[in-house]
């Protein structure tokens, strides 16, 4: 049988990673190793299919911007609609990848596979992590089971929806998760097997577009603490947000001086989310005053990925309505 033809775009991150020494795993450049070098690392990927990369940015995640973003939705949709390609894997790195996972599962509109992966341990690490992973993304991305099931994260040997995808660790190597959901399955000796599948609203049927997008609406988060009296909301709109997601407590608990004054904000027609600072769990409308404020819950979407669908829901409607069943969809 032909092999499958998988595509890398290449980001930076700590899968390319370099330190002063074998032994470093933290202190490192991210991004310093160029996609070509991480291939040759892994010869064995074209046992598994046809492998060619494409460096796109080579930056440390934490430094991610919304034109990396756009750049590559845009790159993934050209590359997807070609007969002759079959998958997409990204390198990334780890700290936002849960962020630029869920932006492509909303704006790249095909069924192939797009999958992204990064490490935990520098390149140049005893043991590093990266070439495994890279390894086990290019089987995942070849596997026709992974057609269909959005973008995935594929990370020390689980695969996670990116709609779930938590990095739920500073430093270890089992960093990724789906702690509401569990993971859409696991690869076993390098063979992927899936028990699961997403069932929110994905890829090919996502409404939301960037085509030709310069920029997106600027969205804020806030994030809760005691004695939270909202001096930062109004910072926020002074700034210009269009949107502002409040990393409340709990259940999306907002303490009533910091609803007050979103609530204010509201008025002026930013669109206010209430996620929570809470590891897992679902937010849902909770008090009738938030209600009332026409603030939106954000199920079970955290902060970060609640600020990417209000991002691209408010480039189609400023609505709170509709608004809030993008979140019931999504
Ligand atoms: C990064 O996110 O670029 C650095 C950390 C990592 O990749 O693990």
């Amino acid at each position: 049988m032909d092999k499958k033809r998988i595509y890398i775009l290449a980001t930076g991150g700590t899968i390319a990673g370099s330190a002063a020494s074998e032994t470093a795993t933290t202190g490192y450049r991210a991004g310093a190793i160029g996609i070509e070098e991480l291939l040759q690392a892994v010869p064995e990927l074209q046992d598994f299919a046809e492998v060619q990369g494409e460096q796109i940015a080579a930056i440390d995640s934490k430094d991610m911007t919304t034109d990396v973003w756009l750049r590559l939705a845009e790159r993934c949709e050209e590359l997807l609609a070609k007969d002759d390609m079959d998958g997409i894997v990204i390198t990334h790195g780890t700290d936002t990848m849960e962020e630029t996972g869920y932006f492509l599962q909303l704006t790249v509109h095909s069924d192939k596979p797009v999958v992204l992966t990064g490490a935990m341990r520098p390149a140049t690490a005893v043991s590093a992590d990266g070439p495994m992973n890279l390894l086990q993304a290019v089987r995942v991305a070849a596997c026709g089971e992974a057609r269909g099931k959005g973008v995935l994260v594929v990370m020390n040997g689980t695969i996670e929806s990116a709609r779930e995808a938590v990095k739920t660790h500073t430093t270890s190597l089992d960093t990724f998760a789906s702690p509401e959901m569990g993971s859409l399955g696991t690869v076993q000796d390098g063979e992927p097997v899936f028990y699961r599948q997403p069932l929110r609203r994905h890829t090919r049927e996502s409404q939301f577009s960037v085509q030709g997008l310069a920029k997106l609406p600027r969205a804020a988060i806030l994030y809760a603490h005691a004695d939270d009296d909202g001096f930062l909301v109004k910072a926020a709109v002074e700034n210009g947000a269009k949107g502002i997601v409040y990393a409340g407590m709990g259940n999306g608990s907002i303490p009533a001086r910091v609803e007050k004054e979103l609530a204010e904000a509201a008025r002026k027609d930013v669109i206010v989310v209430r996620s929570t600072r809470s590891a897992a769990g679902r937010v849902t409308k909770a008090e009738a005053s938030y209600e009332e404020n026409g603030f939106i819950a954000s199920d079970t979407l955290n902060p970060q990925k609640a600020r990417v669908l209000l991002q691209l829901a408010l480039l189609r409607t400023t609505d709170k309505d509709e608004i809030r069943k993008f979140y019931s969809i999504y």
